[in-house]
């Protein structure tokens, strides 16, 4: 019974020491944002007064004393890094870190268990810093002399420097020494701003794509300058005219409809007037009213050519 209990300890002994520790994949964190670095002890170290360190290279960020119970007897960090209070109850002892901070090499954190002069490795965990750029703006300008075409490309706001490729028609690399790239640190805050200007020699309806690549975040953003080609032009011209006779279209239906209800109320006018007319011709002679007909027509004509 002794012996399985002794060799159950001593299996979970080097659990703790060898297994747990093989995370290996570096943790990205994200440039000015909380990150937690992994790692999990299990079972947890329930050894009296435990002492574990934090350290980013050879420095302390953090240092922590347990008693027997898992209760913390004394402990301090740096630049706000913690680890969660119950973390030797349950074996948790991932880092939280305030900030990222940018570097542009991978870091590496381990955990050690300090008694006296020896430290024992119980994790290591491997720190990439970056940030996304934003969606590339791309400008086109178009030469007004020559045939040259130039292309401003801008991106912000990203870590580490980016890599900016430029594609013509989707396939065609620039030529040499027609690109200029320029990334600037931003004063205020460790990021990038990313210009890359393009001149060449193209066609109008040639496309011009700009990429900010940021391998650290598996990012790459494009932007598309599409050519204008002759059939979009009367692809624009004919959809113009499509709203204009549509619009046309319906000004005459209006009209039509107006004049056809005019003339309805015309009519029946007239149909009256012929009937009272009918009437009056029945007591009247036939001549004179004709001739007071004709020249009541004449007037508004001989008025609209004053006009
Ligand atoms: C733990 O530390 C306390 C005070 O530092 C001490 O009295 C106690 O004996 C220690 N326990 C063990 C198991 O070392
Ligand atoms: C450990 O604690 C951190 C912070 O509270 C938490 O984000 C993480 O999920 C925990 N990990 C495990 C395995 O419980
Ligand atoms: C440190 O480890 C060595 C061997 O690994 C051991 O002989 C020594 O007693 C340990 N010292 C302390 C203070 O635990
Ligand atoms: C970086 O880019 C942003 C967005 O385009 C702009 O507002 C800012 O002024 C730029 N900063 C520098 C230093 O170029
Ligand atoms: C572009 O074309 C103009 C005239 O066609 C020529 O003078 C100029 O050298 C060309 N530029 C490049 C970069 O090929
Ligand atoms: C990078 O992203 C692509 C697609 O977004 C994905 O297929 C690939 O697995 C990612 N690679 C890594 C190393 O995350």
């Amino acid at each position: 019974m002794r012996a399985v209990v002794l060799w159950c300890s001593g299996l979970l002994l080097s659990f703790l020491t060898v297994c747990v520790c093989l995370e290996r994949d570096c943790v990205l964190g994200v440039v000015g944002r909380p990150v937690s670095l992994p790692c999990s002890l299990s079972p947890p170290p329930t050894l009296a007064n435990v002492t574990i360190e934090w350290r980013r290279d050879e420095d302390v960020v953090l240092r922590s004393e347990w008693t027997q119970d898992g209760g913390q007897v004394d402990g301090w960090s740096v630049n706000g890094a913690s680890i969660v209070t119950e973390a030797a109850l349950t074996g948790n002892m991932s880092l939280q870190l305030d900030t990222v901070q940018p570097s542009e090499d991978t870091e590496y954190y381990g955990l050690f268990m300090v008694s006296g002069e020896n430290h024992t490795s119980l994790c290591s965990v491997c720190l990439r810093a970056a940030a996304s750029f934003s969606l590339p703006l791309l400008q086109r300008e178009e030469a007004e002399q020559g045939d040259e075409t130039a292309f401003l490309c801008h991106s912000s706001g990203g870590f580490p420097e980016p890599s900016v490729y430029w594609l013509i028609n989707n396939t065609e690399e620039p030529p040499g020494g027609s690109v200029f790239t320029l990334a600037a640190s931003l004063p205020d805050s460790p990021l990038y701003n990313v210009t890359s200007h393009l001149k060449v020699n193209i066609s109008k309806d040639a496309n011009v794509s700009c990429a900010i690549e940021n391998p650290t975040m598996n990012q790459t953003l494009t932007s598309t300058s599409y050519g204008v080609k002759a059939d979009t032009v009367i692809g624009r011209a004919s959809q113009a005219m499509w709203i204009f006779s549509t619009a046309l279209c319906v000004v005459v239906g209006v009209m039509v409809i107006v004049g056809v209800a005019y003339q309805i109320n015309l009519d029946r006018v007239s149909k009256r007037k012929k009937k009272e007319y009918h009437q009056y011709m029945s007591r009247r002679p036939k001549r004179r009213p004709s001739c007071e007909e004709e020249t009541k027509a004449m007037k508004p004509r001989s008025r609209e050519t004053d006009v």
